[in-house]
């Protein structure tokens, strides 16, 4: 697997480039963001452009006026969901690692963006509590889980809370290589991606799939869920 992986990686970069040339263009927010996040040291783990532009169009088919992101880092997918909110909409989004909340809100400020994200410093399960009180029973309308792969059974239990009919709870990172289907894996992220998955498998309240995905990123998937009832408060 590995071999194979090493031999198609300069393809996946070839497609994810020619993509990105073709269908997304120059966009001088993004490419500052992201040349910002290098230049403060920040891992270069943000989506990519193809993914990025696909969770706002998600957000655009949701009509989504409030958005909840789980793991900013620099701000990359926090500026292609925000772009897609409509006057007045909100996406909040949780970050424990105070550099990068820091060079996050440069990014979103510079993108002209600032006034529709609100970047929440704090590790996610302490500051998901007083999301949770402020947006009520609205909860969100598109949720991004992003950051540690180890919290996301946790991020997924609060998603739901954090949920109405018709919420769309995307998440990241849910293939690992494809390390996934492996049951006796005994790798942290791995094992998290695992519960993750019978999580969303147990839960009657919504209906999903995930897909595998290659590109600049490797091999990984994106698991989406929707919520097709109202979840019990
Ligand atoms: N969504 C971003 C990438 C996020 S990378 C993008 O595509 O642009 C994962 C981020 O989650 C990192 O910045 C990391 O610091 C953050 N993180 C890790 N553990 C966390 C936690 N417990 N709570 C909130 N954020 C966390
Ligand atoms: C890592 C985190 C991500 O969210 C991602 O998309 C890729 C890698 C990481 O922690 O290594
Ligand atoms: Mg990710």
């Amino acid at each position: 697997m590995a071999t194979r992986d090493s031999l198609q990686q300069p393809t996946w970069t070839a497609v994810d480039d020619y993509l990105t040339d073709l269908l997304l263009g120059p966009d001088p927010a993004l490419a500052a963001a992201r040349a910002a996040s290098a230049a403060a040291g920040l891992p270069d783990i943000a989506v990519s452009p193809p993914q990025g532009k696909m969770l706002f169009l998600l957000a655009r088919l949701q009509g989504a006026r409030a958005i909840l992101e789980i793991g900013t880092l620099g701000g990359y997918s926090a500026i292609w969901l925000a772009r897609a909110l409509p006057p007045g909409g909100r996406l909040i989004t949780l970050e424990a690692d105070p550099r990068h909340a820091e060079v996050a809100r440069a990014n979103i400020a510079r993108a002209g963006l600032a006034g529709a994200v609100d970047v929440r410093c704090g590790r996610a399960l302490d500051t998901l509590p007083s999301v949770a009180k402020e947006r009520g029973a609205e909860g969100f309308d598109l949720i991004f889980i992003d950051a540690d792969k180890t919290g996301y059974p946790d991020y997924w239990d609060w998603a739901l809370r954090l949920s109405h009919r018709g919420t769309l709870i995307v998440a990241d990172n849910v293939v690992r290589d494809g390390a996934v289907a492996d049951p006796a894996s005994a790798d942290a992220s791995v094992l998290a991606v695992r519960r993750y998955h019978e999580l969303v498998a147990a839960e009657p309240r919504v209906t999903a799939t995930t897909i595998q995905t290659v590109g600049i990123k490797g091999y990984d998937g994106l698991s989406f869920a929707l919520v097709v009832q109202d979840p019990a408060r």
